[in-house]
């Protein structure tokens, strides 16, 4: 047991969405919060360089400044909740929260994608509390899933949609007809888009929570670059189209396979069948499959984004940090849900070597003999045309040719679009998705 505590003061880093989300749940519903863990969770501190503006949540005097050192050396707080965002300098306050014996809390999927195992082993080294259930999945408890009531398992894959901006814009784009720049701006106004929205719909965001369930389900580091990694920008109102004809719809899925010793790790646009589970989850939501050889299937759905889900997430974190120092249990669950010993670097398989479906686009003179040097590339490398869509002519002088095909190695389908783009009958570079969900 630790020593006894008549409270657990909190000092949160970065008054946004989030840091509003939390100051709420923790103003709104104190008592709830105190039964559970025996004692309140006080709001000792919130540091950000804006004192001024209204929030929506009236603040207890005092607590808010503009010091972040301020925050992290007042001896009333006892955990610290970064919720800045970027690299630098949460980074370093983190580091020195640690330093001072404090646990902290973020929500920072950037910084744990890129300097994880740094802060994970600054927290195991002391014995402290690291949450990080909010970067990932916002409102629900994916991580804790996985690391403590999955943890009998050996995972097979975690797959689903994992970015709540890039979710809402295909999905108007998909029922409402909205073009790409309108649905983002939609996004931004909701309040769910990154400060550089680059970061949704690049993918960028998507592998960074990738590189976080990557490592707590399989026990390895991974390097973020190591994740193939594709954005919706590319994606067209007429590919939407073509996929819902087919009896698809296009989301944007983070994948992480085990495959014989080596995890397949990648963030694309995928084309999933209609009828598949990941092809209702609209808007913000977020849904993630988790397959375990034990447990077999299981599917986590919520919001992924916004203040109150994220919140909730982060206060999840506050007060498992607060009954441990309570216990006197700090670190008690390894941040990875993995023993330092028992953590294994597995490679990562080149995109080049995966094998799955895929849908073609290509765009050609509508000439005699065309379709038949595309069919004659794509059998050239060993690549099976399962159907063909080709529309009557258009006014202008190239028209839409596609084509699914069965499973096929990703090097040889590279190989044969060099071939196919360098057609003369071609207009385009081939618009290419890969297709998931059908085994
Ligand atoms: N920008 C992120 C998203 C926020 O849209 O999912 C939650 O991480």
């Amino acid at each position: 047991m630790g020593a006894k505590r008549e409270k657990i003061g909190v000092g949160i880093l970065g008054f946004g969405t989030v840091g509003t989300g939390v100051v709420k749940i923790l103003l709104s519903n104190r008592e709830e919060i105190r039964r559970r863990l025996g004692v309140p969770l006080e709001l000792v501190r919130i540091a950000d360089l804006d004192v001024d503006r209204d929030r929506g949540v009236s603040v207890p005097s005092g607590v808010l400044t503009t010091s972040a050192e301020a925050l992290m050396d007042d001896p009333g707080v006892d955990i610290v909740v970064e919720l800045m965002g970027g690299i630098h300098p949460a980074k370093d306050f983190i580091l020195k929260a640690l330093s001072k014996g404090k646990p902290v809390v973020t929500a920072n999927k950037a910084l744990l994608a890129e300097h994880g195992e740094e802060l994970w082993a600054a927290a195991r080294d002391r014995n402290l509390d690291l949450g990080f259930e909010a970067s990932v999945g916002g409102g629900i408890p994916i991580l804790r899933s996985i690391r403590e009531g999955l943890a009998a398992n050996r995972f097979q894959s975690i797959f689903g949609i994992i970015n709540g901006t890039a979710n809402y814009i295909l999905t108007k784009m998909t029922e409402e007809g909205r073009t790409f720049d309108e649905a983002l701006v939609e996004a931004q106004k909701s309040g769910y888009a990154e400060a550089n929205p680059s970061l949704d719909v690049d993918g960028h965001d998507s592998a960074h929570k990738l590189c976080i369930l990557v490592a707590l389900a399989f026990g390895t580091p991974v390097n973020v670059k190591s994740v193939h990694t594709e954005g919706i920008a590319g994606i067209s109102t007429m590919d939407i189209e073509f996929a819902r004809e087919l009896g698809y719809r296009i989301k944007l899925l983070a994948i992480a396979k085990a495959a014989n010793g080596e995890i397949e790790s990648r963030v694309h646009p995928t084309m999933i069948p209609e009828d598949h589970l990941l092809s209702t989850v609209k808007g913000v939501f977020n849904a993630i499959y988790v397959v375990g050889d034990a447990v077999g299937d299981t599917l986590f759905y919520g919001k992924g984004a916004g203040m109150m889900p994220t919140g909730s997430a982060v206060v999840g974190d506050v007060i498992e940090a607060a009954r441990n120092l309570i216990r006197g249990a700090g670190g008690r669950v390894p941040p990875t849900g993995y023993h330092e010993d028992g953590r294994r670097a597995l490679k990562i398989r080149p995109m080049e070597e995966i094998e799955c479906a895929y849908y073609l686009r290509f765009m050609v003179s509508d000439t005699p003999g065309v379709l038949s040097q595309i069919s004659g590339a794509l059998g050239r490398n060993n690549i099976s045309i399962s159907s063909v869509l080709q529309k009557t002519r258009h006014a202008e002088h190239s028209v839409p040719v596609v084509m699914m095909t069965h499973r096929a190695v990703e090097r040889n389908i590279r190989a044969a679009l060099n071939e196919i783009n360098r057609l003369p009958e071609v207009s385009e570079q081939a618009c290419l998705v890969r297709v998931e969900g059908e085994e």
